[in-house]
């Protein structure tokens, strides 16, 4: 999809769907909005139609006005932002994605924008990025594997968007900006969104490096070899039931004209579960059938680094993608077999669908001692966190107050909903081996407490955050920011705290 900007006046520039922002209670400001160009009879039919509709510009609504022929313009689709001095930009993309969205199923590819206000507060995103992204998620779509069976008229896609206005080179860097960074959340999206009979750690691999390779990015890639050598005996025993491999993808962002010994080195880390059945502690199959997206931290993680360049972060950033399959075969691993992690920290697995919290051990302590000064992982690591939080909302947990201010500040800032919960220190008793150092499970209360105490374990002193997303890793239904399905939940976070983006 390509965006851009038109000169003219919105009206006489063709298009399927012109998108107009409209202020809570400014339906009469509509008119002035389109540049006074509206032949007076249709100005009438439209107010007609709004009144009945009973559109009002409501944060959230939109309502999509055929023209009949009247005007260059096929149709309108009115949006609404809410009181003019609520506006945020988080408003603003949710307006606009809304309206793209219904501009699409009405059936149009061609789309014009008039761009929106600007928010209040200063220190908020640029409008017109804020508009761009929310098009670009909201128009969101997986269509990898649409067949012969799915009707074209089904396959509705819009081509361009473009501003109608005066455009200037300043507006065209922040449209870049706003496709880089929804490109990145789509990237997300789409890798978690792939089966798990395609999207395997190898496969993972491979991805990363064409993003290393287009991004200008280091990576090195671990099989079971490489990893037993390591002495990374967690993710290794939660991968050896598969016939798909386990794989530690390391990647390594430098800056320009970075130091040769940087003060601060970021460490990310990822899970990648391309599929987690639960091992022979096996899942439910209501619990099962969404588990191909049990790799949404590992791709959050590949999302974000294929930005960084982009956006000219000027940190270097250490990643791991820790990958691998949890399944059930002859050589898997077992209830009560005891594991030794990179740091020698002994681990008795009790419960072989915990296995999130074992391969992040390894990936944590290899990111560590690669050099990383502070440690961010994310994982969809427990169900307890959406029993806690509902499904839209990230769990923050972390030992170090500046480095948790500033993610929940990024978190704001990118939209992402995130709450930091806490690291209970007493509870670390339920997770105390009775064979072993650590026990992978500490029972039913308090569950995403224990799963984040339980890598604390392997953070190496590190400050560190762990984002839990296996509530908002997906969106259960439908939404102006993309249908249901993969959220790419965290990405823009990473890029808010890493970039500011
Ligand atoms: N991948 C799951 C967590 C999950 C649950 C993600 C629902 C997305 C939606 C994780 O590996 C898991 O199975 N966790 C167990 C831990 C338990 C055995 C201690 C859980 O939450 O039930
Ligand atoms: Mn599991
Ligand atoms: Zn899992």
């Amino acid at each position: 999809m390509q965006f851009g900007i038109e000169s003219g006046k919105p009206l006489e520039t063709a298009s399927d769907a012109l998108i107009v922002p409209v202020e809570a209670g400014d339906i009469a400001g509509i008119p002035a909005a389109l540049g006074g160009m509206l032949p007076e009879t249709l100005a009438a039919s439209i107010a007609e139609v709004i009144a009945d509709a009973r559109f009002t510009g409501k944060a959230g609504n939109t309502l999509v006005v055929p023209m009949l022929g009247a005007v260059p313009v096929k149709r309108l689709a009115l949006t609404g932002l809410g009181p003019a001095d609520e506006l945020t930009a988080g408003k603003i993309e949710r307006a606009y994605g809304a309206a793209a969205r219904a501009a699409r199923d009405a059936g149009a590819r061609r789309l014009t924008a008039i761009a929106p206000p600007a928010p209040l507060d200063p220190r908020a995103a640029n409008p017109i990025e804020a508009a761009v992204i929310g098009m670009s998620l909201g128009l969101y779509a997986f269509t990898t594997h649409f067949g012969a069976g799915q009707p074209s008229e089904e396959r509705s896609r819009v081509e361009s968007v473009a501003f109608v206005g005066p455009g200037s080179d300043t507006a065209q860097d922040i449209i870049a900006r706003g496709v880089t960074i929804a490109q990145a959340v789509n990237f997300a999206r789409d890798l978690v969104n792939e089966p798990a009979s395609t999207l395997t750690p190898e496969r993972m691999a491979e991805h990363a490096r064409d993003v290393a390779a287009e991004a200008n990015l280091e990576v090195e890639v671990l099989g079971p070899d490489e990893l037993a050598r390591l002495g990374a005996g967690a993710i290794t025993a939660v991968g050896q039931g598969s016939a798909n491999p386990p794989r530690m993808i390391r990647l390594r962002y430098t800056p320009d004209g970075a130091d040769a010994e940087p003060e601060r080195i970021v460490g990310l880390v990822g899970k990648c579960i391309t599929f987690d059945t639960g091992g022979y502690s096996i899942k439910p199959a209501d619990a099962m059938m969404e588990m191909k997206g049990d790799m949404a931290g590992g791709a959050a993680v590949l999302a974000a680094m294929s930005a960084l360049s982009s956006l000219d972060c000027a940190y270097p950033v250490e990643a791991t993608i820790c990958a691998a399959e949890n399944m059930i075969s002859g050589k898997a691993f077992r209830p009560g077999d005891i594991l030794t992690a990179m740091n020698g920290v002994t681990i008795e697995v009790l419960n072989t669908d915990a296995e999130g919290r074992l391969v992040m051990a390894d990936g944590l302590v290899d990111t560590a001692r690669r050099g990383a000064t502070e440690l961010i992982d994310l994982a969809t690591l427990t169900g307890a966190i959406i029993v806690a939080l509902g499904e839209g909302t990230t769990g923050l947990f972390s030992d170090d107050d500046r480095l948790a201010n500033a993610l929940l500040t990024a978190a704001e800032e990118a939209g992402e909903r995130m709450w930091r919960m806490p690291l209970v220190e007493e509870l670390n008793e339920k997770i105390r081996g009775d064979v072993g150092d650590v026990k992978n499970i500490g029972g039913r209360p308090g569950g995403a407490v224990t799963a984040a105490l339980f890598l604390q374990r392997f953070t190496e002193g590190r400050p560190w955050a762990h984002f839990d997303i296996a509530g908002s890793s997906s969106y259960p239904a439908a939404n102006a920011l993309g249908p249901k399905g993969a959220s790419g939940e965290g990405v823009r976070t990473l890029l808010a705290y890493l970039c500011g983006a």
